[in-house]
């Protein structure tokens, strides 16, 4: 497969700036929608610059090896594999995490549900918090990193996930529990202060629109398992102390009735936080 960077044969041509806006024109006709970003970020990975360095050494050759790698980096990008699983790393709130096809990438919207999470916990010194469906284990971790006192369990039935977990936990040496449960089961036993969870809420039928960075690479049972932010909020209402908190992300759509639902199951409190798109995205509700 072309890689883009055929042009880059001419020693005079294989300066930073060159192979940037090649790599840049060959990711955009291979339907990133951030090929610049793409570029310059895989490029930083190629060379060991930092971004920022790159636009100090526009006229830097780059040498054969840099070169072998940025053809390959940019090879797997052009194939729509996600740029965090070509990079093998993310970062997500204050934590630089392993990310690959064992589990979910962690998102932009889900460090809002980790705020609201830290928020319910504040008053308490030494919270019960369990994450359900930890996936990278990148709520746990940020939860545990930034709450001193929280001691932290993510469950996940997916022995992959719960193996990057791990790795996670022993790269940021962040303390965190991890134990393979299925949520279908009911939640364990805490009493916990705190669940915490983004489930899988995508509409299987939907799974098909999805962008081909999603739809081809992250894990299906990360993305999609009917009923299993339902089966989360009931499972909470034996598992939580009283007063405990829960704090659900959610699909497009689905905050009003997981609200309803929560105001059902006997939860007070309920509140509906909106991600920075504007999407109600994540809910709450308080055990009385
Ligand atoms: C949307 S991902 C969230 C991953 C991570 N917490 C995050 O926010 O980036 C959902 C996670 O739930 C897990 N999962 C799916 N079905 C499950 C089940 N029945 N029981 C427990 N975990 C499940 C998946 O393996 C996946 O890791």
């Amino acid at each position: 497969m072309s890689d883009g960077l055929e042009a880059t044969q001419q020693p005079a041509t294989n300066t930073v700036a060159h192979v940037l806006r090649l790599s840049t024109e060959h990711l955009a006709a291979r339907g990133s929608d951030t090929p610049r970003l793409d570029a310059e970020l895989l490029l930083a990975r190629a060379t060991g610059l930092e971004r920022i360095e790159l636009y100090m050494s526009f006229d830097r050759p780059l040498n054969a090896a840099e070169l072998d790698v940025a053809r390959e980096l940019v090879a797997r990008r052009a194939r729509r594999e996600p740029l965090q699983y070509v990079l093998g790393e993310w970062g997500f709130r204050r934590l630089i995490l392993t990310v690959d096809r064992r589990a979910l990438i962690p998102r932009p919207e889900t460090e809002i549900l980790v705020d609201r999470a830290l928020a319910l916990v504040a008053g308490s010194e030494t919270p019960l918090v369990l994450d359900v469906g930890t996936g990278t284990g990148a709520i746990a971790l940020a939860i545990a990193d930034e709450h001193a006192g929280a001691r932290v369990t993510g469950i996940d039935s997916s022995a992959d996930a719960l193996a990057l977990a791990a790795e996670n936990v022993a790269r940021t040496g962040v303390a965190v529990q991890l134990a393979r449960h299925d949520l279908f089961e009911g939640l364990p036993a805490g009493p916990w202060n705190l669940v915490v969870s983004n489930p899988p809420y995508v509409d299987a039928a939907d799974l098909a629109t999805l962008q081909p960075e999603v739809r081809d690479w992250e894990p299906h049972a990360a993305l999609s398992a009917e009923g299993a932010v339902a089966a989360v909020a009931r499972g909470s209402v034996s598992a939580l102390a009283p007063g405990g908190a829960l704090a659900l992300e959610v699909g497009e759509g689905q905050a009003a009735p997981t609200a309803t639902l929560l105001t059902q199951l006997g939860f007070v409190d309920v509140v509906v936080t909106p991600d920075l798109a504007g999407i109600d995205r994540v809910v709450e509700g308080r055990r009385p």
